[in-house]
This record gives structure tokens, sequence and C-alpha cells, in this order.
């Protein structure tokens, strides 16, 4: 949701800042802005739309400053438009301000300001935030160089809600100032310029070397040094964490979209993924965890929780948790988690999953379990993210920048990480006989190429999608595992297609859905689970009877039996085989959306990073 950019340095900022934005435009495209340091002041250029026109912003090309910072907006408060665009101003026009976030008491806030003699012209709730430092700042007799310190600090104080910001002021014309709470910011040291970001993708090509901020701490930007304070404005130091992911890992790379390159990037994204876990006659090894058994043992109960994508793989991951640890798993959506007061003791270990490791409401629930005494393991795509240094253990998938909305390689890299983790644990525990273990193992090591394989399906698929695109209600059908893809398969659909799906367990069907299946109708089953096989084959029938037309993915041979179409993907283990069998339905959604003319990469409505509750 919304990112931020900032550059200061010795180059224009201005091109710098548009390219990040652009960059960065997967967190929210409905206006973008810039405000840059000009020799008589600070320059604001804004507007509803795609950060693209900012190019045709009368002035744009004039700006000379080196100093800047620059918005791509997800409204939250106020509709898309220039004047509910970032940056914001105060009335004085002292302080330009970026936030990503809400603010949850602005309306008392503005109240406040109102009676203060402020004017608002804008909707949103960040308009309170410039107005509120000018009024600290003006009341602020002392003329040093913390002044907008001082400022921003009792600004953070009266503030209710998530916010990230970066502020510059004309009175401090070399420095600009940022700070966060629940919101990501990350700072790239450069050399004599540095640069601040809501991801890490944004400014790879500027830097491999990032500080991340903690909750309420500040942080000065000179061309050459950054100082960090505490929220007491003590002076802090932090360390600089090294990435190492390659800067043309964010490009496209000669495919058409982002989504489609990360769908092929997903036998790589899980070989990276399987790294070293699994040496050679050893056991399974984490260089992040040391449980012991004892540790173990006295877990009485595991929750997994995530939101979106991440939740599907927890749900798979659970199944595998369950079968070889026999620990009762529960998997719970973070919005309702943190709500719900879940019954969590030092005998819980909950483990949250996400890509970003910025979602709002996984990291509001990891809290709330913390508070609670539980042990706490996150599952990240991203080294230094929030919720990797809120939880009391981290482990990472390793699929590089993941930067299309909808997610497709992270999905098959936590799956894959789920799977390890229990092998993990199992091995500990010993409650899984040694023979079994080997032979998951040998299949996890042989599923990058059996990735390679199943994407083969590519063109068969993107043929379907010619038959399927004008369709209105598409139904998934799976049991076990198979049922846990169907909801993600579902997902996809509706994210980057616009078409209504549903995911049912093939067993409830009968149960209401059915009532809805008509002439026409196109109903996509998984079927991968040899002991569920039968099954589901019955209910495709009773849905063929009825007129739908039928796609079937399968590693198993099926009688063909009035399929309409049948896509075979290899067989495997039963808890991996969702990393298989979501790749066609990931290139189904993929191609419908293409047929209809969407932009895949940025769906209506949708941002990669959901930092706000
Ligand atoms: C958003 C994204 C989804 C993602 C979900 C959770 O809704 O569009 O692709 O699955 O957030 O994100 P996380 O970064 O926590 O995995």
């Amino acid at each position: 949701m919304c990112g931020i950019i900032g550059y200061i340095g010795a180059q224009k900022a201005t091109p710098i800042l548009i390219n990040g934005l652009l960059r960065l435009e997967y967190r929210g495209y409905d206006s973008a802005g810039i405000s840059t340091m000009e020799k008589n002041g600070l320059s604001v250029m804004k507007d509803k739309g795609r950060v693209k026109n900012l190019y045709d912003l009368d002035g744009i090309n004039d700006l000379e400053g080196t100093i800047g910072i620059a918005h791509t907006r997800w409204a939250t408060h106020g509709k898309p438009s220039k004047e509910n665009s970032h940056p914001h101003l105060d009335n004085s026009k002292t302080f330009a301000v970026v936030h990503n976030g809400i603010i949850e008491n602005y309306n008392d806030l503005r109240a406040f300001l109102i009676e203060n003699g402020y004017t608002f012209y804008s909707q949103t709730d960040t308009e309170v935030i410039p107005n509120l430092i000018h009024y600290y700042y003006s009341k602020d007799a002392e003329k040093d160089e913390f002044k907008l310190l001082r400022a921003v600090q009792k600004t953070c104080k009266d503030l209710k809600g998530s916010f990230a910001l970066q502020v510059l002021s004309k009175d401090l014309p070399d420095n600009m100032l940022v700070v966060r709470k629940d919101s990501p910011l990350v700072i790239g040291k450069g050399n004599g310029e540095n640069y601040i970001s809501s991801d890490i993708p944004a400014i790879l090509s500027f830097t491999k070397d990032f500080y991340f901020l903690n909750d309420y701490e500040f942080a000065i930007l000179s061309r050459d040094k950054i100082d960090f304070y505490d929220i007491d404005l003590n002076k802090i130091t932090k360390k600089i964490k090294s990435i190492d992911w390659n800067a043309s890992a964010a490009d496209k790379n000669g495919y058409e979209d982002y989504m489609l390159k990360e769908i092929f990037e997903q036998p790589n994204a899980i070989r990276e993924t399987i790294g070293s876990h699994l040496p050679e006659n050893e056991r399974c090894t984490f260089e992040n965890l040391n449980f012991s058994k004892a540790f173990l043992q006295s877990i009485n109960k595991i929750y997994i929780v995530a939101c979106g994508t991440a939740m599907h793989a927890g749900l798979t991951g659970k199944i595998a948790i369950e079968q070889l640890c026999n620990i009762p798993v529960s998997v719970d959506i973070a919005s309702e988690f943190r709500y719900r007061n879940p019954i969590i003791d030092k005998n819980t270990l909950c483990i949250y999953i996400s890509q970003s490791g910025e979602t709002a409401d996984t990291i509001a629930a990891l809290k709330l379990s913390k508070s609670k005494g539980a042990t706490t393991l996150a599952i990240s795509n991203v080294i230094g993210s929030s919720i990797t240094r809120e939880a009391d253990y981290c482990i990472y998938t390793h699929a590089g920048p993941e930067i299309a909305v909808a997610s497709t390689k992270a999905y098959t890299s936590q799956v894959m990480l789920l799977n390890i983790l229990a092998i993990y644990f199992a091995e500990i525990l010993e409650s899984t006989p040694y023979s079994e273990i080997v032979k998951i193992k040998n299949e996890i090591l042989s599923l990058p190429a059996k990735a390679e394989t199943t994407l083969k399906c590519c063109n068969e698929i993107k043929n379907f999608a010619k038959n399927m695109y004008q369709e209105k209600d598409v139904f998934f059908l799976g049991r076990g595992v198979d049922y846990n893809t169907s909801l993600e398969a579902s997902l996809k659909l509706k994210e980057i297609s616009y078409i209504h799906s549903e995911a049912y367990a093939a067993g409830e069907l009968k149960h209401g859905p059915i009532a809805l299946i008509e002439n026409g109708i196109t109903v996509v089953s998984i079927l991968t689970d040899e002991l569920l096989v039968e099954k589901t084959i019955s209910n495709i029938q009773e849905v063929i009877t009825r007129g739908a037309n039928t796609l079937v993915i399968t590693n198993k041979t099926l009688p063909s039996n009035n399929i309409d179409k049948i896509v075979p993907i290899p067989d495997t283990h039963t808890s991996l085989s969702s990393i298989l069998s979501i790749i066609p339905l990931q290139l189904l959604a993929y191609y419908i959306s293409k047929e209809k003319g969407l932009d895949v990469d940025k769906p209506r409505n949708l941002a990669k990073s959901v930092t706000v509750e």
C-alpha cells in the first residue's frame, strides 16, 4: 500500500525518484507525486493516475534539486485526485511530507489544527502531519539543527495508526528526515548519496547496503552520512545489512509481464529455497533454528497465520506438519486471528508466513502471540523485513524479488519451505520412520526439475484460456491438499482476470454449490492425492452430468470419461503436489487476463504489500 522513494545526493533527484516510483508501482497506482528541494524552496508536482503521467507535468524537466521525496498512492482517505496525492505541504509551505500508512486519529488532529488556524486542502489523513510538524516547529524557540527532529518527534507521539514518513524542510536544505511505525521503510546507503524506499527491489540497482528502522526510530540523512535517533532522541547506531539479491532479478528480463517471468522462475526459486537444508545422509538443518527434542515435545499446538496466498501455503504446511510430526496445526487468517482471542500459551508455536514481511495484520497477529508467551517463527522472502525482526526465529524462502501483485513463486517456495520445516521437526522428534523421510527428501530434491517439466504445459493452457476468458463464474474443486491448491488457483483467477470464482472441497459440492452448476459453466478440478482420486472423479462426473465444461490437472492416469481437457503433471509426494499442480493454474489465470487485455501485474484495487489493516 503506497510506495515511497527518497534521494539525497549529487545527481538530479527527479529522474531517480520517478524511476524508483515506477519500480514501486505495484504498491499503489492511483496517483503519484514528487517534491524536490529547489533553490527557491520546495517544489511539489503531483497528479492522479499512473506514475508515468508525471513525465507530462509542466516544468518537471526543469527541476534541478538533488534532494527529493516521492510517493505512489493506494487511496485510503479521499478519492484519487491531484489534491489528495502526496507529497503534502503544510500551510506555510515549509515542510513537504509523504506518508505510507493510516492515521487513525486524523479527524481529532484536523479539528485541533483548524482551531489553531490551519486550513486543509485535501481529504487525506496525511495532511495533518506537515501541519502538525509546523505547529510544533513554530512553538519551539530554539534555532538549532535538531529543531525539525523535535517537531517530528512530537508529531509522531500524537499520531495513532501506522506511518512511514519522509519529511523535507526548506529550513534544512541539505537534509531529509525519515521515521516509521508499523509501515515499511528501508534506507539504502550509497557513496556520497543515500536512498529511501518502501521495498528493497526499487533501489537495488543503486545499492546493496541497507539500514532497517524499528518503530519510532528516526534517521536524518545528509549526502554523506546518516544519523539515527530513538523516540527520546538519543543518538543510536544501526548495523548495515548487505542484500545479495541481483539487481536484474527485479527487471522483466524480456518477459512481457513480471507475473509470467515469476511463474517461469519457479524451478529456480524452489531450488534456491531448498538450498543447503537437506545435506546428503544427514539431518535437515536450518542455520537460524536450534530446536531441541524437549522443546518440540513441549509444543502441543501450532498455529500457522498469514494472509492471502501465504495463508494458502500455510494450509499445505499444516498437512505436512500434522502427518510427519503428529502435532495439531491450525491455520488462521491473520486479520481474524488477531481479534478472536486465540488460545495461546508457552507451549504454542506460532508460524507466520509473509512474502513481504510487511503485512500489517500478520505483524499484529505475531505481536499478539508473543505477548501471550508463544514461541514465534517467521517465514519471509525479504531479509530484514519487519516480521523477521519481530519474531523469535526466522527462516527464509529464496524466491528473489517478487514484483507482480499476484503471488506465484513466493507461494511455491513457501510450500517447499514448510515441507522442509516439517521434516526438520520430524527428524528431531523421531516421529516418522526414517525410510519415509528419505523418500520425501528425494522427492523434494527432484521438484525443481519436475517444475520445469510442468511449465511445458504453457501453450496448451494458453489455448484453453482462449475458450474461457468470457466466463462469468468458474469453480475449482479438490480434496485434501488439492482443495488447498483450488483455493489458491481461485484467488489467482479472481485477482488478475476479475472473473468470479469459487473453490470448494469436492465433497461439499452436494451441500449447496452444485445448485449453481449449469450448462457451459467451467469446473476446474485438481487430482493428485492417491487416496482421494476416485472420490473426486465421482464429483467431476456429477458436474459433467449437469452440463459443466471440465478441466482437470492431475498426476494420475484417468479415464477420459467426457472430461474436456486433462493437463498431466509429474507425480510427487502428496504434500508437495501443490507446488506442481498450481503452475498450470497460475498460467491459466495469466493467459485469461491477457486475453481480456488487462494489466496482469497491477490488477485493479490491489496492492502487493498490504501495510494497512
Ligand atoms: C496481498 C498480495 C498477495 C499476498 C498477500 C499477503 O494481498 O496481493 O499476493 O499473498 O498480500 O502478502 P505477504 O507479503 O504477507 O505474503
